[in-house]
């Protein structure tokens, strides 16, 4: 039978709630030669740490971790986490922590774990896309708490809890993806109280939070937690390199049992070369030098950014300089959807993310935002590409 003559494959009733990322399609956009990309978050290849082995290393081309492994991780990666967690302020056992491919499949666990259809569950408006994009997968009502300048209201969340009576919270409270955002000191302890009161379950991602240029209170808001479940997830993509997909959870006692059937269920185990890798590094002496090399090479970049943004978008647009993370987030004075915007970008050579694709369905967008991602572009083209996006910004007012 020619395939045109067959019927359509039943697939699941989940499929018709997958949608494409918008990241993903700009990301490949932003692939063209000649391109300035303001858009993806990719790490800048200057900044990532030297790939070297130790004579002390664990030998990761050895045979033995080209087989299978165990699906909660390699043993001495678990050990380093858990060292790696106590110097973030986190008490874990080596036994609390998971091995992930990359952070994203810690959202997809925690999607599979609490969300059914019409489930409520809340999130920062604006929140990663990808994030939105996995909970409603499994059918989520995504709600939105609108973004203060210290974190999100203590009150409103109290308020929302109690309306809504939502399953769970994902939270990224340190260098926020995409508004750049980090929760003050007094706001992580709010808001671990109101999550203790309520023992509503906090997933808090974190895969930003070595990339620290001003001194802020970083403090883990599930390391505040007395009664609440929580999962915490972190990613070595931002601070070592994100091909190899190595990311972690660490999760509260009651949770953990059911994440780690469910990544035995996704896919076995992660990589182990790769968790031997960043075992190997998480030992190593350097370590702290690649971490300060990496924080000034970016902090020079979001200097250049913010210059660059003053004398383009300074009548244009307001913005907070970001004491960490890879984005600014702008917010323009006419406050229009800048939707429409990216396709006359593109046709400039110039791609961004339009901010109104960050808030979660069920809200209102906030009109007139957009996301800049500093550590891609190099001086000039930041100049260049900034320009040239004023000017149709302008032209657009
Ligand atoms: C907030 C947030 N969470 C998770 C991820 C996924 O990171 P990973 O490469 O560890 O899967 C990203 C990637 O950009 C992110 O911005």
């Amino acid at each position: 039978m020619a395939s045109s003559q067959l019927p359509p494959p039943q697939l699941s009733e989940r499929i018709t709630r997958l949608t494409s990322s918008l990241v993903r399609e700009i990301l490949a956009a932003a692939q063209a030669p000649g391109m300035i990309s303001f858009a993806g978050g990719l790490p800048s290849a200057e900044a990532m740490p030297l790939l070297r082995d130790m004579p002390h290393s664990h030998d990761w081309m050895s045979p033995v971790f080209q087989q299978y492994g165990q699906s909660e991780g390699e043993p001495i990666l678990r050990a380093r986490l858990a060292d790696w967690l106590a110097e973030c302020g986190m008490q874990v056992s080596p036994q609390q922590t998971l091995v992930l491919s990359g952070s994203q499949q810690g959202i997809d666990l925690a999607a599979k774990l609490f969300v059914d259809p019409g489930t409520p569950m809340l999130c920062e408006a604006p929140t990663y896309l990808a994030a939105l994009q996995a909970f409603q997968l499994f059918g989520a009502n995504c709600l939105g708490l609108p973004l203060t300048d210290d974190g999100i209201d203590p009150a409103l969340l109290a308020q929302m809890i109690e309306t809504h009576k939502p399953r769970a919270i994902y939270l990224i409270p340190t260098f926020q993806n995409p508004s750049g955002h980090c929760y003050s000191a007094e706001n992580r302890r709010a808001l671990a109280e109101v999550l203790d009161h309520y023992a509503l379950p906090l997933i808090e991602d974190e895969p930003y939070r070595e990339l620290m240029y001003d001194e802020v209170d970083r403090t883990p808001i599930c390391s505040l937690l007395k009664r609440a479940p929580w999962i915490y997830l972190g990613s070595f993509s931002k601070t070592l390199w994100p091909g190899w997909r190595v990311g972690f959870l660490a999760a509260s006692s009651d949770l953990f049992p059911h994440l780690l059937r469910l990544k035995q269920a996704g896919d076995l185990h992660t990589n182990r070369p790769g968790q031997i890798r960043v075992a190997n590094w998480l030992a190593c002496n350097e370590r702290h030098q690649d971490l300060m090399n990496l924080r000034n090479t970016y902090r020079t970049k979001r200097d250049a950014m913010n210059n660059a943004l003053t004398t383009t978008f300074g009548h244009l647009a307001d913005w907070e300089t970001p004491a960490g993370g890879l984005f600014f987030w702008l917010k323009l004075r006419n406050a229009k959807d800048t939707r429409p915007l990216l396709k006359i970008a593109l046709e400039h050579n110039v791609v961004f993310m339009p901010g109104e694709a960050f808030y979660p369905a069920s809200g209102e967008p906030a009109f007139g935002t957009m996301r800049l991602n500093f550590s891609h572009a190099n001086a000039d083209d930041m100049k260049k590409g900034l320009a040239t996006l004023a000017k149709i910004f302008e032209e657009y007012k």
